[in-house]
Order: structure tokens, then sequence, then C-alpha cells
């Protein structure tokens, strides 16, 4: 049986039990778990409440009004300390994410830019294009035939041996330079032709001097009655370009098997040639005034014939060949002393060249 002094002292009782534990939620779940357990639909309060309508009419205003004082008191309760809790939760999570802006940046890093032997590359290719060369490109893994027979080497030439030479099988092999692409560019392309091949090649060689991969650009320009003369101001025209300067440039006899007559091409010091005043000699030529930086020759009449068509017959056309280091070019041009700087990869020699 409800009486209404009994029901207002459990409203009481029940006022302070929540009240107590809503200050005590340390968390908003939590407090949302209090709100459950003294607001839900299975709470007691408001189930409390619902016995008001048994009571006798002239008690039901009283404790009516009381049950709604409480519960708006309840209800205010929850919602200050609910705004209260979830401040301080959410300063707690934006100091944890807390970012200083005004901080200083890394110093350690870093802008990219492109490797010395790429930038070379880009270079001569420049220059035999504005020369009107087309660029081509060939394979690194090559046939005996393209990279030695269809050259004119002998049987037994040294170059041959797999102590210098890396093979796959008996016939087939990392190309030891970019020539063999000279009798492939003429098996594709009609005279007159006029092609440069930059690329990989690779030889069993590892010291200051020699890498086992490096890279070289080959030139080859067929046509009718190319002399060495052709050869000689075209190659004169890219040193100018690659080293600045009115610079002369020298052809010493040599031997390739592929070009008759063969030669080495100086350019003169652009050190020495270009106002060098030290009283030492000059670093650069070492006091020799030229430097070499290629080889080239008219193309060997055996060369023309491997290729096995009549358009490039030795008495129809005649030509002109070369092949340069780019990491030569590169040393060369930008005074760097040891082949492996290019292959560390340290920054502070990447930097000062880029
Ligand atoms: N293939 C030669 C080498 O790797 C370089 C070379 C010399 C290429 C003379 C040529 C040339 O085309 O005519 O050492």
């Amino acid at each position: 049986m409800t009486d209404a002094t009994t029901l207002l002292q459990r409203v009481s009782e029940l006022e302070a039990g929540a009240l107590s534990q809503i200050d005590a939620a340390p968390t908003t779940d939590a407090l949302e778990e209090v709100r459950v357990a003294v607001l839900g639909r299975k709470a007691e309060l408001p189930n409390l409440l619902r016995g008001v309508s048994e009571l006798p009419p002239q008690e039901r205003g009283q404790v009516g009004k009381a049950a709604n004082i409480t519960r708006g008191a309840i209800e205010r309760r929850l919602a200050e300390r609910k705004e209260q809790l979830a401040g301080a939760e959410e300063a707690k999570r934006l100091a944890g994410d807390r970012l200083d802006l005004t901080l200083p940046g890394s110093p350690q890093l870093h802008d990219g830019a492109l490797h010395i032997i790429t930038s070379t590359w880009r270079d001569i290719e420049d220059v035999f294009l504005g020369l009107g060369f087309s660029v081509l490109s060939g394979r690194e893994v090559e046939t005996a035939h393209y990279n030695f027979d269809a050259l004119n080497h002998s049987p037994t030439h040294p170059a041959r041996a797999d102590t210098d030479t890396f093979y796959v099988n008996d016939d087939v092999l990392l190309r030891t330079h970019t020539s063999p692409m000279q009798v492939r560019a003429m098996e594709i392309y009609d005279p007159p032709l006029y092609v440069v091949i930059p690329g990989r090649v690779y030889r069993r060689d590892y010291d200051a001097t020699h890498l086992p991969q490096f890279h070289q650009v080959e030139g080859l320009a067929v046509d009718k009655g190319i002399t060495l003369a052709d050869l000689k101001g075209t190659l004169m025209a890219f040193a100018r370009a690659i080293f600045g300067g009115e610079l002369a440039i020298r052809l010493r006899p040599h031997f390739f098997p592929f070009t008759e007559p063969s030669v080495e091409i100086d350019v003169a010091c652009f050190n020495c040639s270009d106002g060098w005043i030290g009283t030492e000699r000059c670093p650069v030529c070492r006091g020799e005034q030229w430097l070499e930086i290629l080889g080239a020759g008219e193309v060997d009449p055996n060369v023309l014939r491997a290729v096995q068509r009549d358009v490039y017959h030795p008495e129809a056309v005649q030509g002109f060949a070369f092949g340069m280091g780019i990491e030569r070019i590169a040393m060369l041009r930008n005074d760097i002393p040891d082949l492996r700087l290019y292959i560390e990869n340290d920054v502070r020699f990447l930097e000062q060249l880029r």
C-alpha cells in the first residue's frame, strides 16, 4: 500500500543517492551509466513516480510536485557534470595530440636532384640532338655476335675472355660496350643514319678507375662520302658544348677492331687553356694540356658487310663512329677524383653536383 509519507521519504533518499553517484562518476561513459540507472526505464524513481496515481487525490499534488522537483534536480546535476567531464576529456585529448608548429623544421631534409650520371647523359644527348642526331637505346643482354663478331673482333680477341666479360652462356653476355647497337641500328634503319645510343655496359673490373657497370654513349653516322673531317667537326662541336669555350681537339692514331682508321680524341684541357694561372701543374690534365675523351674512327668495311644489306655496302656508304664513357666525361667536367663516388650515394658528394 502506497502512502504519501513513505513515498516522499523514498524519493528524497533516491535523490541523495543519485546526486552523490553523479558527482562521483569519473568519466562521461560512467556518467551515462549512472543516468540509465537513476532515470532509465527500469530505474526505481520513475517507477515510484508512476505510483503517485494510486494516492488519494488530495495528496497527489504535493507528492507530484516534490517528485518533479527531484527529477529536475537530478537532470540539472547530470547536465552540469557532463559538461565538466566532457571539457576535461577534450582538454586531455588535445594535450595528447599537441603539435608545436613553431618548432624549426628538420635540418636533415634533402631536396632530390638528378644524379650526375643522369644529368651528364642528358646533356650529351641534347648536344647530339642539336646536331641532328636521333637517340636510340639498346639491350644490355647481348649476343656474342653483335658484341664481338659483327664488330670485326677476331675469334681470339682478349676482350672475349670470361675474365673480362660477364657471360650468360656461350653466346649470350652482358654487353661490354654500346657498339653492338651500330650493327643493330643499320639492320633496322636505312641510311643516311645519324644516331647516338646511350646506355649501361658491363665488364669484370672493379677498382678506383673501373666499375663493373658503367655508361657509354655510342655515336654512328653513315651517309655517302663521310670522312674523318666530318668526325672531327662533329666532335669539336660536341667538346665545345660540353666543356665550354673555343676548345681545340686533336686526333691520335689508335686501334679498334670496328673502325679503320681508328683514333683517340683529346680535347684541349679546359682548365689550363681557360686561363689556369697556378704555379703548379694543372691538376685536371696533370700538365699534359690535353684530355682524352673518347675513341672513334671510320666504320670498318667489315662492320658494314656484317649488316648484310645492299644499302650499307661499303661501296655505297661510309661512316664514322665514336664511343665515350659518361663517367669519364662527368669526371673531367666536374673534377671528380674517384669513380666509386658515383655509386656510394654520399649526400655530401651528391649535393656538390646538384
Ligand atoms: N667500344 C669502345 C670501347 O668500349 C669505344 C669506341 C671506340 C666506340 C671507337 C666506337 C669507336 O664507336 O669508333 O672502348
